[in-house]
């Protein structure tokens, strides 16, 4: 039985005491739990050191939000993968919605960056989803499986065993609209499907897909216990150690009752 996996994804909030306010309170709800899941917090680049000091004492570990798909140089004002994991961080976000449509990221430019976060020994979170239009006019599986194949699909079984992949419906981000259980399970399945196609059943099985978008602590029960959501990946409602709390004893729930 695999564990559960709750990812607190900031984005771009909090100043730095609040950042330290929220991750001592974290800690402290977390070390009261006799924890089966894997919690992971993913803050602002500057926050990432902090993060690491206070995992050290407690049950987390630390992620980025993005990387540069350069390895080093003359790139002003990138973050390299090195730099992440010398800073402490394990896990990196990429591919995120937002990134893609802000920033103008393409799926070449995700592959570098799953590659240059392998070789540095951190796990790529790499986020699929379809937009609105897509999902109504019956792409959305067509781009979820682009999205897979064109960032993903070079690495061999070894290196696409490490990736966790977070399938977030851009219509769910931020909106207060959650995708039903069942739709997320419909699309877990259907990624889980697109990797064994590939990659065989046994990889298929071993890797953790988690649902992202407007997760929080009165839906993540039946969320999580889809049988092909391993966890969430959690925006808004990270940003408060109560609801982040509630919603990793949701997953832990799910993971004793299975
Ligand atoms: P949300 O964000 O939980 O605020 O919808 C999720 C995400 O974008 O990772």
């Amino acid at each position: 039985m695999k564990n559960k996996i709750v990812a607190g994804n900031w984005k771009m909030n909090k100043t730095f005491p609040e950042a330290e306010e929220l991750l001592v309170a974290i800690a402290e709800g977390l070390d009261e739990m006799e924890l089966e899941t894997d919690v992971v917090i993913c803050p602002p680049f500057p926050y990432l050191e902090m993060a690491a000091d206070i995992s050290e004492e407690s049950n987390f570990t630390v992620g980025a939000q993005n990387v540069s798909s350069e390895e080093k140089g003359a790139y002003t004002g990138e973050v390299s993968a090195a730099m992440l994991k010398s800073a402490g961080a394990d896990l990196c976000i990429i591919g995120h919605s937002e990134r893609r449509k802000y920033f103008k990221e393409s799926d070449e430019e995700l592959a570098k960056k799953t590659d240059l976060l392998l070789a540095n020994d951190i796990v790529p979170i790499f986020c699929v989803g379809e937009t609105l239009e897509e999902r109504e006019n019956g792409t959305h599986v067509e781009t979820i499986r682009r999205q897979l194949r064109n960032a993903l699909f070079h690495l061999d079984k070894e290196d696409i065993s490490k990736v966790i992949v977070a399938y977030e419906p851009v219509w769910a981000i931020g909106t207060g609209k959650t995708a039903t259980p069942a739709q997320a399970q419909e699309i877990h399945a259907m990624i889980r499907q697109t990797i064994e196609e590939k990659y065989g059943t046994e990889t298929a099985y071993n890797m953790y897909i988690l649902y992202g978008g407007s997760c929080n602590p009165q839906n993540a029960l039946e969320l999580f216990c889809c049988p092909d959501v391993d966890g969430g990946l959690i925006g808004g409602a990270s940003l408060n150690a109560d609801d982040f709390i509630a919603i990793v004893n949701a997953a832990e729930t799910c993971q004793k009752n299975d």
